[in-house]
């Protein structure tokens, strides 16, 4: 399997990251010494997990030299209005005690009103202004590279349609067992997106249920592995950065090692997610109040 992939600008990005969304104060330096001591060069973060200061503390005391990190965040929805984009980046970037990031995600396709949990409509319809300002700070050198996060087919072109300076480098997004999107992942390939699943264990409301899932536990026997390791190899195989977060010391080791699974396999799984209707497992637009699904389509 990959242990990296090629983006559009020539930077290689690992393919398995440290998740760190749910993971704890108090626990997630601990869990990022231990991802990096077992192998892992890529963190995926955002300055709504509300722990980057505590990333970067670990960061800075693991000595791991800073050209050999990747280092995701995501700018939080609050921050959309342009003379705000850089003050956010810039406080991630003090919080990692980094002076560039690898990658910075448009967190989600919603753009909240200055200071506030209310919808900017406009921002939200068109995202470019955003994305505009993000290509200003690859210029500057402060991101080498940019994408967008929980965008549908039709919000993706609602923005590739505009004359970009720098196409959207990934599309991070919820992939798992009951959630594969197979139309989304085909598109985004035929179209040079990278997808980044995120729960990719089905999160902590449905990991039990992920890995105890009968093609999953067919694999793990059959290859002398584990549930966790053949989902987390299957999303690699799907040609996927994979972010599986773990606080535990002992499944931050095992989520970092991938095995190929043998077409056989590989596609019996596949068959099995796409079988029964896809169930998402977040989803806050009720939470923001939306009177629209973030993940539908444009009225
Ligand atoms: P914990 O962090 O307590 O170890 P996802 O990556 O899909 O968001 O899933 C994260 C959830 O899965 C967390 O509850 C995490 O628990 C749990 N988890 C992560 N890795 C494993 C593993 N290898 N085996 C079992 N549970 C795991």
């Amino acid at each position: 399997l990959p242990t990296h992939y090629t983006l559009p600008s020539g930077d290689k990005i690992p393919a398995v990251a440290l998740g760190v969304w749910q993971a704890a104060p108090g626990e997630v330096g601990s869990a990022v010494k231990t991802a990096l001591n077992a192998g892992y060069r890529h963190i995926d973060g955002a300055w709504i997990y509300r722990n980057e200061a505590e990333v970067g503390q670990a960061l800075k005391e693991s000595g791991v030299p800073r050209e050999e990190l990747w280092l995701t965040s995501k700018l939080w929805n609050t921050f959309h209005a342009p003379e705000d984009i850089e003050p956010a980046l810039d406080e991630t970037l003090s919080s990692l005690q980094t002076d560039y990031l690898d990658l910075y995600l448009i967190h989600w396709p919603i753009a909240f009103k200055k200071g506030t949990s209310t919808l900017d409509e406009a921002l939200t319809a068109n995202p470019y202004p955003t994305w505009q300002k993000l290509e200003e700070l690859v210029e500057k050198g402060k991101i080498r590279n940019i994408g967008i996060s929980n965008f549908n087919i039709q919000r993706i072109e609602n923005l590739t349609a505009n004359p970009l300076k720098v196409q959207p480098a990934v599309n991070q997004v919820e992939l798992n067992f009951w959630n594969p999107q197979p139309e989304l992942l085909a598109w985004s390939a035929a179209h040079g997106l990278r997808l980044e699943a995120y729960s990719p264990l089905g999160s902590s409301r449905q990991v039990k249920d992920t890995l105890a899932v009968p093609a999953v536990q067919a694999i793990a026997k059959q290859l002398g592995i584990t549930p966790a390791q053949a989902i987390i190899s299957w999303h690699v195989q799907r040609g996927t950065i994979v972010l599986p977060k773990s606080v535990t010391p002992s499944r931050v080791v095992e989520n970092f090692q991938v095995h190929a699974l043998p077409d056989d396999l590989f596609e019996q799984l596949e068959k099995a997610a796409a079988a029964h209707p896809p169930q998402r497992v977040v989803n806050p637009s009720k939470n923001w109040g939306l009177d629209f699904d973030v993940f539908d389509d444009y009225p």
